[in-house]
């Protein structure tokens, strides 16, 4: 069995052997976007297949059984490595640790990936909606990065609400990549429509996705039709509470809630981290 040195702040260098079943990869790259928010790419196994939009457990050898907590794929499927959009917790069993990691670091991941997030558990329509709080937007960062979201749907509609303008910063990011990217440009071309608000500080200042859709604010901004469960799906990701306001407003709507064995005409998650 193989292991690793772990380091904490406090104590020495401490030897954890990798648990079974599990891949230990190398981290390649750490972004902090503010002192909440911070993401991190790592190789990636080359037997590992995921669908884009699915979630993995990701732990730290940092203990005999070390924490695992549900993360998102923010990377495609076609991406050679994997990449993680998380949030800081001060005293999160995990996040606490995984938050101080460095390039070449160690991070311990499940072998299987699952969700519900992906384009299997929804009929086909014409637009997709994907509605985001905080870090709620990684599964969405793979999904728009996925050629397959253009073939299958005219228009990609991600929206994210976060507390301050900062944390916008990945979401902007990975949108004004994702059209200017060589190989994705081509399929998104101008299919793909962004709504950022920040609810506490900083411009754009907004309000929350589910004010911005009962007043219809959000598809003024956008100039685009109201929600129609005729023509449009949607996705769902971030804190319990917005998950339930968002499908109280899509099934008054007529909307009906998927899953991978009984595709619908929206998705929910209900993996979180810490
Ligand atoms: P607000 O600032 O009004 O609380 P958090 O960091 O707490 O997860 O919140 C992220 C963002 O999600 C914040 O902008 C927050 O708005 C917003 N938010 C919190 N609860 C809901 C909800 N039930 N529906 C929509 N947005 C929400």
């Amino acid at each position: 069995m193989s292991s690793v040195a772990a380091t904490d702040d406090a104590a020495e260098a401490t030897e954890f052997p990798i648990p079974a079943g599990v891949f230990a990869e190398n981290v390649t790259a750490v972004k902090h976007y503010t002192d909440r928010l911070f993401s991190f790419r790592m190789t990636r196994p080359q037997s590992f297949r995921f669908r884009s939009g699915e979630f993995v457990m990701i732990g730290l050898p940092n203990a005999a059984k070390p924490v695992f907590r549900a993360y998102s794929i923010a990377s495609p499927a076609w991406d050679e490595e994997l990449e993680f959009f998380s949030i800081k917790v001060p005293e999160g069993p995990l996040t606490e640790h995984l938050q101080k990691i460095k390039v070449g670091d160690t991070v311990l991941m499940r072998k299987k990936p699952t969700g519900t997030l992906v384009h299997d558990a929804l009929i086909p329509g014409k637009r997709l909606f994907l509605f985001s709080t905080g870090t709620g937007i990684a599964p969405f960062a793979s999904v728009i990065r996925d050629p397959e979201t253009y073939e299958k749907f005219d228009q990609v509609i991600l929206t994210q609400t976060c507390r301050e303008s900062a944390e916008l910063n990945y979401g902007r990011e990975l949108v004004e990549n994702t059209r200017n990217d060589e190989l994705m440009s081509e399929f998104v071309g101008d299919k793909l429509l962004f709504h950022a608000s920040s609810t506490r500080e900083g411009e754009p200042r907004g309000e929350r996705v589910t004010k911005l859709i009962e007043s219809g604010k959000l598809f003024t901004d956008l100039g685009i039709e109201p929600l129609n469960p005729e023509t449009d799906r949607a996705m769902i990701c971030g804190s319990m509470a917005m998950l339930r306001e968002i499908e109280g407003l899509l099934q008054a709507r007529g909307f009906e809630e998927g899953a991978n064995n009984k595709p619908g005409t929206y998705v929910v998650e209900r993996a979180f981290v810490d």
